[in-house]
């Protein structure tokens, strides 16, 4: 396997929670216990769990955006220490986050190429940012005309994308997505995977997507880590996490995914390979609800 790129040792989150007695120390919650991780180079994973089980508390503490309250971060040697701005700027330089919700994540104030160019300047890149986002835009399949829109006129999908393209303008070594698509269109789901996917294998990054839909991360994660209560209870290779699940919670989860025979029956894995997500049409919809990536109009909020 490649060199470690992120590495997670003993990562461990407490809650404080709000006093019940007026004596005593306040009350604590774990809600992360001990995780140990570790993201190769150029691999795509998949960090899976139900809600509340720590996902999104996981990957903002290896990205550097919450303190971890025991354990340690390495990015490619170094520790991550949230520690203000200033000392994160190497990371966030070779990193990038795509986040659940494309509504919220968009300031409405700015342009489409003004929201895109965003980490060129925070980040003080060099080079021909007209050209750069012109680029970004087309390889996220956004038209042209879009650079001087506003994000209220774009679909949830076109939103997704602006945000991808924000997420990869300055060329990051480690993308994550934290549910990138659950918030989308069944539809637009795969579409949004497939992007992620394709643009990791171009650009030899690092694809790290946090979901708690197991069916749709399986065409396109090679390692999958399982998250229940705050603990990493499985992880593995994709293929064989699926057919050979060790932990009682992922054999659920396994089980829960349609259309997925976990055998005894022979391995259908070599030749299988739908469309990610469309075998999925009774996935659940997301707060966005329903959105086409041709309608340039969004009246949901
Ligand atoms: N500031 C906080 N105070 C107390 N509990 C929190 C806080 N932030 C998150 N939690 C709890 O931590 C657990 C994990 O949250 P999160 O990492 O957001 O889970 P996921 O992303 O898997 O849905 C949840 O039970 C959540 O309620
Ligand atoms: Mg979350």
């Amino acid at each position: 396997m490649s060199d470690v790129l992120l590495r997670g040792r003993g990562v461990s989150r407490d809650h404080r929670l709000p006093r019940t007695k007026v004596f005593g120390p306040a009350p604590v919650r774990r809600v992360l216990h001990g995780a140990d991780v570790d993201i190769h180079a150029g691999e795509a994973v998949a960090i899976i769990g139900e809600s509340g089980s720590g996902k999104s508390t996981l990957v903002r503490i290896l990205l550097g955006l919450q303190h971890a309250t025991a354990g340690t971060v390495e990015f490619d040697g170094r520790p991550v220490r949230p520690r203000g701005i200033r000392t994160q700027h190497w990371l966030r330089r070779r990193t990038g986050i795509v986040l659940q919700d494309p509504y919220a994540s968009l300031n409405p104030r700015l342009t489409v190429a003004r929201i895109v160019a965003e980490p060129l300047r925070s980040l003080q890149i060099d080079g021909d940012h007209r050209r750069l986002i012109g680029e970004v835009l087309e390889r996220v399949g956004l038209p042209h005309e879009l650079a001087s829109a506003y994000p209220h006129a774009l679909s949830g999908g076109q939103r997704q994308r602006v945000a991808i393209a924000r997420a990869i303008v300055h060329r990051p070594d480690l993308l994550v997505g934290d549910e990138p698509m659950s918030a989308l269109d069944v539809t637009l789901r795969a579409s949004i995977l497939e992007l992620l996917r394709d643009l990791q294998r171009e650009r030899g990054m690092s694809l790290v997507v946090v979901s708690h839909d197991l069916g749709l991360v399986r065409h396109f994660a090679d390692r999958v880590f399982v998250l229940h209560d705050g603990r990493i209870v499985e992880q593995g290779p994709t293929h064989s996490l699926f057919h050979h699940p060790r932990h009682e919670y992922t054999r659920r989860l396994v089980d829960a995914v349609p259309r997925f025979s976990r055998p005894g029956a022979a391995p259908s894995a070599t030749g299988d390979a739908p469309r990610p997500g469309a075998d999925d049409p009774s996935a659940p919809r997301g707060p966005g609800g329903p959105a086409s990536e041709s309608t340039t109009t969004h009246t949901e909020e």
